[in-house]
């Protein structure tokens, strides 16, 4: 038992955890280690860091890896009388406690002794959560000052964690935000109607995982895609939206997008700016080698760009340009056919065509006004 831990072997355990936190990736994880980390310094039988949910109603917890989410109301037991009257609590016999709310034991047949709860601030003083623990082990089996004080400190330490991993969410979903943005302008420039980015991303994704990235990479792909026809804002409009078919000069002119895109952003060291500058420089090149601007081919290409080049052209096809009316799926398959292994991986032109329905459902669900 771990009764008897002093000032050094706490600050030990304190070490230990923040460097298994600062390699813990996703938020839920970091809030499992959190109460990890609480039950080690506590002495408690178990720890929760319950979080206040973004629309202040809930609070939510991740109590053990790869389990759904506990969400409670945020007015509900112990945990939320803390929380709503901002007060440190501590009882040693909860079930003559009136506050306390008997369901979550009913429904574990866990049995719940002794309780302690310290809310949890930001730096603006706002409540952010409540770090909690319940049962003390040994053979006391009851909560003292120094546990609360331990406790406080644990809280203290889950507070700023909690809120610079909330920090790194928050720049992570801005960047998204942008580059999708950025995206969009890209397309409303050439007049192309507001879901096609958005297809493109579903589509890319689909391909991404059929093809065996990880979910990592594929949502990565996915967040970046958008991206691919960024270098479009340089062209000027006399090419961009004739309203017919290219001369020489003209296509020339419009070749030049994809270089254009690259030079944009691949100065960043985001990987979601790299891989945006990857699928604008290579969403044109072609399996056979005959595509632009370099001519890569086979597997030079970065999958990134083999997969964009079949999810853009799909959308594209299928889609009214001002140069162009939208082809029926007969003639788009017809193409996809013809074009294995000379302009699109032949690989992906198979999972392509065995994910169709996938494809479908997403056509389906981002459909074009009018
Ligand atoms: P986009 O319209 O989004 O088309 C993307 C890609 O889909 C094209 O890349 C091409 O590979 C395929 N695609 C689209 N329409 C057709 C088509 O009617 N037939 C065939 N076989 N493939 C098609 P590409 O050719 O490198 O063109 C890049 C972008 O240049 C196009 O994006 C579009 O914005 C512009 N563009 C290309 N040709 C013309 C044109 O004749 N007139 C105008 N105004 N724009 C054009
Ligand atoms: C919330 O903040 O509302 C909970 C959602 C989450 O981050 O999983
Ligand atoms: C309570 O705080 O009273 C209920 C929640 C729990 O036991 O974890
Ligand atoms: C766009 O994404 O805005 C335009 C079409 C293309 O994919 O080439
Ligand atoms: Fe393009
Ligand atoms: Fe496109």
């Amino acid at each position: 038992m771990n009764n008897s831990l002093n000032a050094s072997e706490v600050m030990a355990l304190i070490f230990k955890y923040i460097t298994k936190i600062s390699s813990t990736r996703s938020h839920k994880n970091v809030l499992i280690v959190l109460a990890d980390m609480g039950r080690a310094i506590t002495s408690a039988d178990r720890c929760t860091v319950w979080v206040v949910s973004d629309d202040k109603k809930r609070l939510w917890t991740q109590v053990a890896h790869g389990m759904d989410a506990i969400e409670i109301d945020i007015n509900s037991g112990i945990v939320g009388s803390a929380v709503s009257s901002r007060e440190r609590i501590m009882i040693n016999d909860v079930y003559h406690d009136y506050r306390f709310n008997p369901e979550v034991d009913k429904k574990t047949g866990y049995r719940t002794k002794s309780m302690m709860v310290v809310p949890m601030y930001n730096k603006d003083d706002e409540i952010i959560g409540a770090f909690q623990a319940i049962n003390r082990l040994g053979d006391e089996e009851v909560f003292d000052k120094r546990d609360m004080e331990r406790l406080m400190l644990s809280s203290t330490y889950a507070a700023e964690t909690l809120e610079s991993a909330r920090l790194v969410r928050e720049i992570e979903d801005t960047q998204k935000e942008v580059v999708f943005t950025m995206g969009a302008i890209g397309e409303s420039r050439s007049k192309e109607t507001g879901n096609h980015v958005k297809r493109v991303a579903e589509y890319s994704k689909i391909l991404a995982l059929a093809y065996g990235l990880s979910e990592e990479q594929a949502q990565l792909l996915k967040d970046a895609s958008p991206m691919h026809d960024i270098g479009k804002v340089a062209i000027p409009d006399s090419v961009l939206n004739k309203p017919g078919r290219f001369d020489a000069e003209e296509r020339a002119v419009m070749d030049t997008h994809a270089k254009l895109g690259y030079d944009m952003i691949r100065h960043s060291d985001r990987p979601l700016l790299k891989a945006a500058s990857i699928v604008a420089y290579e969403h044109h090149e072609k399996w056979d080698g005959s595509g632009y601007p370099r001519k890569l081919s086979g597997e030079d290409i970065h999958i990134f760009g083999r997969i964009t080049a079949i999810a853009d052209v799909f959308d594209a096809l299928g889609s009214d340009r001002v140069y162009k009316k939208a082809w029926d799926d007969e003639k788009i398959f017809n193409l996809f056919e013809e074009e294995r292994a000379k302009h699109f991986d032949p690989k992906l032109t198979d999972l392509f065509f065995e994910n169709l329905d996938k494809f479908l459902e997403v056509r389906n669900e981002f459909k074009d006004e009018f």
